[in-house]
């Protein structure tokens, strides 16, 4: 899962928006000044620097790269993908879901970040929600936060009954089965953040208003029963991981390096190759003085 920078190229085309990347990235940096004095102190000592930025993005930018090769070869052999992306509130899930998704396209590569369910969908099969979401041929379905909801934030908050959350244990294997078996590749991953670094997160969150939408009752509620989202994790790692779907945890204090790593993984799990690509040139424009709109 480690590699190192060393391992990719940037080829010369990717130069230009290397150096375009650093200009626009300010998300990794930009909370620090929102914070108080005294949070800043605490938040620099737990944590020390990272990777370089450019060699961080050097490497996302070749995953990235990847990416599109895996989409290419998803779309040509109408493969089906579905990845569920599971953790803690503010483990990263949503973070690396934007870096796989900033250069794909949209038709290709969904995201499925579902509400809560609604009064009618409380009657339904519990994972009749989620079955119109399922990618078709050509498809790749990022799920952030999955039926997984059943046997973490819904049991813990009790939005389930232990009946209900028993059933989905006794289910869900059977059920990932199928979608094994109908052709879906499934990939799951856990972020996985320690006590301290979500303490953090939370007040980085209350601080920044550019985070402050992330932080929503439950997420708080998260705090308070830490102890009961790792015993209902653990319960659900010891049922749910199954030889067709295993759960793939992925260390997610050090941001930059969660990303990398479970990109680099998500390549290893799918055996993409190079697909054909015809030639295209560019065909000329046709010139028509009638239909000219005039400069502002
Ligand atoms: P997120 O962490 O994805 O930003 P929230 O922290 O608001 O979103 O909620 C966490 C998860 O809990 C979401 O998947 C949401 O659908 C689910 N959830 C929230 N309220 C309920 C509820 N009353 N019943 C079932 N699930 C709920
Ligand atoms: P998680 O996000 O649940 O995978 O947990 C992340 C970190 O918290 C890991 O470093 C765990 O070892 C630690 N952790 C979780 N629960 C406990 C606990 N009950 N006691 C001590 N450490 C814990
Ligand atoms: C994350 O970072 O894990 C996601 O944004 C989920 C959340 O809002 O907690």
């Amino acid at each position: 899962m480690n590699r190192s920078k060393d391992d990719f190229d940037t080829p010369d085309w990717l130069q230009a928006e290397l150096a375009d990347t650093l200009d626009e990235d300010y998300e990794l940096e930009l909370s620090e000044p929102a914070l108080s004095e005294e949070i800043r102190k605490v938040y620099r000592k737990s944590h020390p620097p990272s990777m370089p930025r450019i060699d961080y993005f050097r490497t996302l930018l070749s995953l990235q790269a990847e990416l599109i090769k895996l989409q290419d070869w998803v779309s040509y052999h109408k493969e089906k993908v579905v990845v569920i992306f599971e953790g803690r509130d503010s483990a990263g899930k949503g973070g690396v879901i934007k870096r796989i998704t900033q250069r794909l396209n949209p038709r290709v590569v969904r995201v499925v970040a579902l509400p809560a369910p609604s009064d009618r969908e409380k009657t339904q099969w519990y994972f009749q929600r989620y079955v119109p979401h399922l990618p078709a041929g050509g498809e790749i379905v990022l799920f952030d936060r999955s039926w997984y909801n059943r046997s973490g934030v819904e049991r813990v908050m009790g939005f389930a009954t232990e009946d209900q959350v028993e059933q989905f244990f006794d289910d869900v294997p059977e059920f990932e089965r199928m979608l094994v078996r109908s052709g879906i590749r499934l990939v799951k991953y856990w972020f996985s953040i320690t006590d301290e670094e979500q303490q953090m997160r939370f007040l980085v969150r209350i601080h920044d208003p550019l985070k402050q939408w992330k932080l929503s009752p439950m997420d708080l509620q998260s705090r308070v029963r830490w102890e009961a989202y790792t015993k209902a994790k653990e319960e659900t790692f010891a049922r749910t991981n199954i030889p067709e779907a295993p759960w793939y945890i992925v260390e997610g204090n050090d941001k930059k390096r969660a990303r990398l790593n479970c990109i680099d993984h998500l390549l290893t799990q799918i055996p993409y190759e190079d697909v054909p690509h015809e030639d295209i040139t560019l065909p000329e424009r046709v010139f028509n003085p009638d239909y000219e709109r005039k400069v502002l």
